[in-house]
């Protein structure tokens, strides 16, 4: 029988554990599946690959209405991908894929080496630099030239704050919350004002080769253009989450240092190794704690038959530390990817079909970064200083605790 929580509600539990909160549950109540509430709405909280599996099921958790309106306006938004299901999903979604396929997400990693290294200079004559707060800005930086939505530098700065704030503050609620949506409209204003100008005499175009231009003029089914403030919510959902990549640098910043003898083997920039590397950084990086959606049939779990409606989230970070699937789950150890090995048992960006499910189309983005990051940071000798580089994972998304300070040989 799936056990409830005595005290329902975890929303304080999340605040008092973070990260750790559905699998502290789950260890005390030995089981992966319980009732509980999430800010008043009942919802049978999940844990492992096989529940990961469940909730990346096409069509089969629709994630409209599943989440508190506080992260999804900073976050997908409505109108977005993610609020979608079937058909109108997937094609909306085909498009995502094709914005950050492979090739084009090696185009990304070098507009962001060629702003890191216009960077290094000012880092080198300031001596020491706050190394997430300036990876925003050059991921900023790149990601505008990339997409082909331009680089004025005044701006680049307001927006990189801007889209960092939105990751920031999805996980908090009132004034913090409502403060990073009021700047969330500044940068919507701009996202219209930019697709309006991408589009401004290319009626009838053929969809162009850089992202803007692809999402401008990407058509519905009816062939009709995507309604204007939708178009500006997507542009900000290929901009704002190759930003947040910056969280994944950042841990991996760390893992150089905590890591030496890794440090001194990716200094040859082997691509197998590098991988291997930037996948255990995505495995143990604590950023999306959990995902889920509501219930659109009944379902069987654990011999007992679950309602059409129920809220259902799945624990990504605890999955992807569950010693029945990792050996030594907390340590770091790259070697467990060798080969492609394990890495289907990996959920930081969700799992399943990325067509037809929604699991997360940026994670060959997500891998370019972090791994042309590590091979900037070796070739360009980044060093940490003294500084507290615990992670409090009472916090969520969760940083070490100095930010990363910084400096380079
Ligand atoms: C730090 C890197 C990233 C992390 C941790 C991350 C995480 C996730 C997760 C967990 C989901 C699934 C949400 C759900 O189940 O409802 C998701 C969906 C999504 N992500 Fe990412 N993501 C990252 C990078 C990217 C990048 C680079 C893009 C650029 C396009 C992107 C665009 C999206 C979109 C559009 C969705 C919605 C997909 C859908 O509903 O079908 N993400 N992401």
């Amino acid at each position: 029988m799936i056990p409830s929580l005595r005290i329902p509600e975890v929303g304080l539990s999340f605040l008092l554990r973070g990260y750790t909160t559905i699998s502290w549950h789950c260890d005390r109540l030995e089981t992966d599946a319980f009732y509980g509430r999430l800010l008043g709405r009942r919802t049978l909280f999940l844990r492992g690959l096989d529940a990961a599996r469940l909730v990346y099921q096409p069509g089969a958790f629709p994630r409209a209405g599943a989440l508190p309106l506080s992260a999804v306006a900073l976050l997908q938004d409505l109108g977005s991908v993610q609020q979608l299901e079937g058909h109108a999903h997937d094609r909306r979604k085909a498009l995502f894929l094709r914005i950050v396929s492979p090739g084009h997400a090696g185009l990304l990693a070098n507009a962001f080496e060629a702003e890191f290294e216009a960077s290094l200079p000012r880092w080198r004559s300031a001596g020491r630099v706050a190394l997430h707060r300036e990876l925003v800005e050059v991921l900023t930086r790149a990601v505008l030239r990339w997409a082909g939505a331009g680089t004025e530098a005044a701006h680049a700065g307001e927006l990189a704050r801007e889209l960092d704030s939105m990751v920031a503050h999805a996980g908090s609620f009132g004034p913090p919350n409502w403060h990073a949506r009021l700047l969330r409209r500044r940068t919507e204003a701009w996202a219209r004002n930019t697709i309006r100008a991408a589009r401004s005499g290319k009626a009838g175009a053929e969809p162009g080769d850089d992202p803007l231009q692809a999402l401008a003029l990407f058509t519905e089914a009816d062939g009709s253009l995507l309604e204007e403030g939708t178009a500006a919510v997507e542009l900000l959902n290929v901009l704002r989450p190759v930003v947040a990549t910056s969280r994944f640098l950042a841990f991996a910043a760390l893992a150089l240092e905590q890591n030496p003898a890794w440090a001194r083997n990716l200094a040859a920039e082997d691509p197998a190794d590098l991988r291997c590397f930037a996948q255990e950084v995505r495995r143990t990086t604590p950023f999306f704690p959990a995902a889920g959606g509501l219930a659109a049939r009944e379902f069987q779990w654990d011999g007992e038959t679950v309602a059409p409606g129920t809220r259902v989230m799945v624990d990504l970070y605890g999955t992807n530390l569950d010693p029945r699937l990792w050996k030594a789950p907390r340590a770091f150890d790259p070697d467990r990817f060798r080969g492609g090995a394990c890495a289907s048992a990996l959920v930081p960006q969700g799992t399943g079909d990325p067509l037809a499910s929604h699991r997360c189309p940026g994670e060959d983005t997500a891998l370019a970064l972090v791994e042309r990051a590590t091979v900037l940071f070796l070739r360009h000798r980044l060093r940490l200083p003294a500084q507290d580089l615990t992670v409090d994972l009472r916090r969520i998304p969760a940083l070490p605790r100095s930010g990363i300070v910084a400096s380079f040989g």
